[in-house]
């Protein structure tokens, strides 16, 4: 078992599937039409737009998928570069962001963060690196819009730091920024790329110095910038962090680039850099221990189920992160939760607006797998003997309802849409004890509109949903006794967890600060 599969072995090692984490605005969609059409993906720049109608809100649930648009269908993107098979996972935002956001980190070996050079780092930002920083992923930073104004580059790396509590290594510097934004020094390298529209000759664009001090560079980009640039090197090889690529494995050290996405600026060299750092499929925990990618045969886990992919057909995709071994179209694996053997027949890779039937795939790929109702989120699917993967954690939602069926008559298609809507895992169930009165938590406040409208339209239910004013939930560990007695200030998740729900971060720290003998964890990871 421990002999790596030779034939599978090139194919697995040349996968990097890695998804973009950033606040809605800083330009994710912008970077991933870049990376795309350096993949050759997509033909223009322009194709992967679409997403920025979802701003709104609307309660119409056929509107609201219409306009997700590609969002909705390009859940994983991938393309060929430079001998490297690359995997974008899709982590929605705006209005769309919700738990399948986070769970998508799951199913990502890296992440990149893009951050606004004017805004910093923002709160969306932050949750989602919080999940990274969990999984211990490496973590690689763009800072976009270079040729506006922003804020002072030192002042991001002081703020990625204090707030995020991740030390940088700044893989590149700019050279100026706004109006005067030249182009940036590659500190790695020892070269200049110029700021010039992107159809500007590689020759033209790059050029190599001896270093930061040499006088070719205030010839091209005059001699303040240059001696500014001299200055602020400086204090970096004194001030700064030293490289450490074990760091940055680990998650402890961001290499941070800086570029304009919209102008094509500093992507490739990001690209580039990226795909030599950033690592392979790596072996993942399971119930039997660590599953090895290169020498175990087909196994995966469902990180996200998404309904209604085609409206017209009302259908469910199951989305499957291969976590080890070779997967070919037709194949007999088992579904190790119903232990039953299931085969899968038609299983589809998404690009852009299409999908496409895959005939194979490896361990680092994302495929879809149409689901008549069988398929929940953390499900393991795998060939040979049975096995499980880590429990798909739960995190905290931040909009709390309690939800009533208004016909009492409905009583039994309410809970099994109810039911079947928290299995897609958008949507939180948690019970008040001891009146068992049902409370819904979402991550965006737009997944409670949507299973209202769901409810209604695929079950024809129609509910009451009175919000709440909690803010956080916790998930408690400690010992029974403890735990026994909160049960009149804890509700349960599905599994029957402690929960506690707080109002503000305050309450939560007087929680914190009374019951010493319990854990607050921020998430369900590992209880
Ligand atoms: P998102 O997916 O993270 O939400 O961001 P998106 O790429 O849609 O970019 C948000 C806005 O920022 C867009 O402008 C986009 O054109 C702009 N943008 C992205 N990268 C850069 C950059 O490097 N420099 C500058 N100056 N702007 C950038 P918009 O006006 O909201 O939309 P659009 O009309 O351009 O589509």
């Amino acid at each position: 078992m421990s002999q790596k599969n030779p034939q599978w072995e090139q194919e697995i090692a040349k996968r990097r599937t890695f998804a973009i984490i950033s606040h809605p605005d800083a330009g994710k969609t912008t970077m991933t039409e870049k990376l795309l059409y350096y993949g050759g993906a997509i033909r223009e720049a322009g194709m992967v737009k679409g997403r920025k109608n979802s701003k709104h809100a609307t309660s119409d649930w056929m509107e609201i998928e219409k306009k997700r648009g590609i969002s909705v269908t390009s859940s994983a993107m991938d393309f060929e570069y430079k001998g490297h098979r690359i995997n974008i996972l899709d982590t929605p935002g705006h209005q769309d962001f919700s738990e399948d956001t986070y769970r998508t980190l799951t199913a990502a070996d890296a992440a990149v963060m893009i951050i606004d050079v004017a805004k910093g780092v923002e709160a969306q930002t932050i949750k989602l690196f919080k999940v990274c920083r969990m999984r211990g992923i490496p973590i690689f930073t763009f800072i976009n819009k270079l040729d506006r104004h922003g804020k002072d580059p030192f002042e991001l790396l002081e703020e990625i730091e204090r707030v995020l509590g991740i030390r940088s290594y700044p893989m590149n510097w700019p050279i100026g920024m706004g109006s005067h934004f030249s182009g940036v020094y590659d500190r790695m390298k020892s070269r200049v790329e110029l700021y010039q529209d992107g159809s500007q000759h590689e020759d033209i664009r790059f050029f190599e110095v001896s270093g930061p001090d040499d006088p070719l560079i205030g010839e091209r980009v005059g001699q303040d910038l240059w001696q500014q640039l001299q200055e602020e090197i400086a204090l970096l090889d004194v001030a700064g962090d030293a490289f450490d690529m074990e760091l940055i494995g680990k998650g402890e050290l961001t290499p941070v680039f800086f570029g304009s996405a919209i102008n094509n600026f500093g992507v490739q060299t990001f690209l580039d850099n990226f795909l030599q750092m950033a690592p392979p499929p790596s072996p993942k925990k399971s119930s039997v221990g660590l599953i090895d990618p290169y020498s175990h045969p087909f196994s995966g886990f469902i990180f996200k189920i998404q309904a209604n992919m085609n409206p017209a057909h009302r259908d469910r995709v199951a989305f499957l992160r291969i976590c080890s071994g070779r997967f070919e179209r037709g194949m007999t694996v088992k579904h190790v939760r119903l232990g039953k053997e299931i085969k899968l027949a038609q299983p589809v890779q998404f690009m852009a607006q299409d999908r496409e039937i895959v005939e194979e795939s490896y361990a680092g790929d994302v495929i879809g797998l149409f689901d008549p109702g069988i398929f929940q989120i953390g499900d393991t699917l795998c060939v040979g003997q049975p096995f499980e993967y880590e429990e798909m954690p739960h995190f905290s939602p931040e909009f709390f309802s309690r939800v009533m069926v208004k016909d009492a008559m409905k009583h039994k298609q309410f809970q099994k849409g109810i039911m079947q809507l928290t299995e897609e895992g958008t949507v939180q169930l948690f019970r008040t004890y001891p009146m068992e009165e049902l409370i819904l938590g979402v991550v965006g406040v737009l997944q409670f509109e949507v299973l209202e409208y769901r409810l209604k339209a695929e079950y024809g239910v129609e509910i009451t949903l009175t919000r709440l004013p909690y803010q956080i939930a916790r998930w408690l560990e400690g010992e029974k006794a403890a735990l026994d007695a909160l049960k009149n200030k804890t509700v349960t998740d599905r599994y029957g967890r402690p929960v506690m729900l707080f109002e503000s971060e305050y309450q939560l720290r007087m929680a914190m600060e009374k019951y010493l003998n319990i854990k607050f964890h921020e998430s369900s990871l590992g209880l």
